[in-house]
């Protein structure tokens, strides 16, 4: 499908945006091994949670409902039952990472495979550890979906992530729910904690020093009823149009502002950026607020370190701003950005040149100068979400119609976007 995407006199209003892709991932695994229905609100519309619904649905669990409320029926954490079929993770990384920690200590075999993309994304981060705790799995040439998991009573285990990943600190504590004992994740640099608040929301007994999670394993899981914040990563198109175009001025309602995902907050404060936050809340140990952005002149910057972890979803967009800044963007150590849906340094880096922007690829990263301006263009999603609706946003700085292909490629997490993008301009 393409996207005819012509200039932004302002993009403003007031929105309200779909829930959160990861937290949704989450409450919805954990509501399957909960006793009791879970009722969740706000639930992502994205095809990669519907492929977590799908996979739960497999294994024998009732999901009621539609749009964004479902009710999860679930059955304790023994409660599973082997799938008729394989399991289809589509095109979510998170789905085949984090359930395989579930599936891993179940008494059945299954077999968990995805698209085209998530075949070649690697697996040996969660087989490492979960071999270690006992289960047994099968990749295609060791590393790579599908992954045919035999699973097996599982022993605790105390973890050092080679590499900052939330999925597979995820994988690794939902496997642990399984252990008798003690299941301890040392991470290198802290990453989202959905997972932390959520096992806490339901009943687990969790504990985080400075990087390391603990979880005694083997808990007594309640349903309950719970409610996604707005996706931040989802949001972070509409900022970063906002910010570019001049004459914007946009609210957005009920974003999840988890302090483990906010660093994108910071950074655009930090470069200049008139953005504030209104009416924060909590629910269900997640914090929530309100957006407010005003197009602004922005400095430019530097993404490194822990920070690269922190705003590793975001950093297709913030390369499009980087452009537009009065310094540049310089991204370094990215190298996991080269194995998310696409190599996402190519990925940008192509578009950006598409977009008559000057920029470079670094192994590990990026550094686009600024002070460029934008030419309308075709771009290419390469069928990665995060891609064609970075570039729908920089075509509205464009100096006319460009055009979007393969934009369904943005339903993976965010289907209403170009309905959203249309309704603010
Ligand atoms: C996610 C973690 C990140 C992120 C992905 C969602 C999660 O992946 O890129 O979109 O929900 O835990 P990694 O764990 O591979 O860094």
């Amino acid at each position: 499908m393409q996207q005819r995407i012509s200039p932004a006199s302002s993009i403003s209003g007031s929105i309200v945006l779909p829930g959160d892709k990861s937290i949704s991932h989450r409450y919805a695994m954990i509501a399957a091994i909960s006793d009791g229905p879970t009722r969740i609100a706000n639930y992502s519309t994205g095809a990669d949670c519907h492929s977590t619904l799908g996979c739960l649905r497999s294994l024998g669990i009732e999901v009621e409902g539609a749009g964004t409320e479902f009710v999860i029926h679930g059955k304790g954490l023994d409660g599973l039952g082997a799938p008729h079929g394989d399991l289809d993770a589509g095109n979510s990384g998170s789905t085949i990472r984090m359930l395989s920690g579930i599936l891993a200590a179940q008494e059945f075999r299954s077999r968990i495979f995805g698209d085209e993309s998530l075949s070649r994304r690697p697996m040996q981060r969660i087989i490492q550890p979960l071999t270690a705790m006992g289960a047994r799995i099968q990749a295609r040439d060791g590393k790579f979906p599908p992954l045919v998991i035999e699973g097996a009573p599982l022993q605790p285990i105390d973890y050092i992530l080679p590499v900052p990943s939330a999925q597979v600190k995820t994988c690794v504590l939902l496997a642990g729910l399984y252990a008798d004992g003690a299941t301890a994740v040392t991470e290198p640099v802290r990453s989202r904690d959905h997972t932390e608040l959520a096992l806490r929301e339901f009943g687990a007994q969790i504990t985080v020093e400075r990087q390391k999670i603990t979880l005694i394993g083997r808990p007594v899981l309640t349903g309950r009823e719970v409610v996604v914040p707005s996706d931040l990563s989802s949001a972070a198109f509409f900022l970063v149009a906002a910010l570019l175009v001049p004459g914007s001025n946009l609210s957005i309602r009920g974003v999840g502002l988890n302090p483990t995902r906010s660093a994108l907050l910071d950074f655009l404060v930090g470069m200049g950026a008139r953005l504030r936050i209104a009416e924060l809340d909590s629910r269900n140990g997640e914090l929530v607020g309100d957006i407010v952005v005003e197009h602004s002149t922005l400095q430019g910057g530097v993404i490194e370190g822990p920070l690269t972890a922190a705003l590793i979803d975001e950093i297709p967009v913030l390369a499009v701003l980087g452009a537009a800044t009065e310094n540049g963007l310089t991204v370094k150590d990215a190298s996991e950005l080269r194995i998310k849906e696409t190599d996402r340094i190519r990925t940008v880096v192509d578009n950006l040149r598409r977009l008559g922007v000057e920029a470079q690829e670094l192994p590990d990263g990026l550094v686009v100068p600024g002070r460029q301006t934008f030419s309308a263009g075709v771009f290419d999603s390469c069928g990665d979400h995060r891609i064609a609706m970075a570039f729908a946003v920089a075509a509205l700085r464009a100096d006319g119609e460009s055009v979007i292909e393969g934009a369904e490629a943005a339903s993976v997490s965010f289907p209403e976007f170009w309905s959203t993008l249309a309704s603010l301009r």
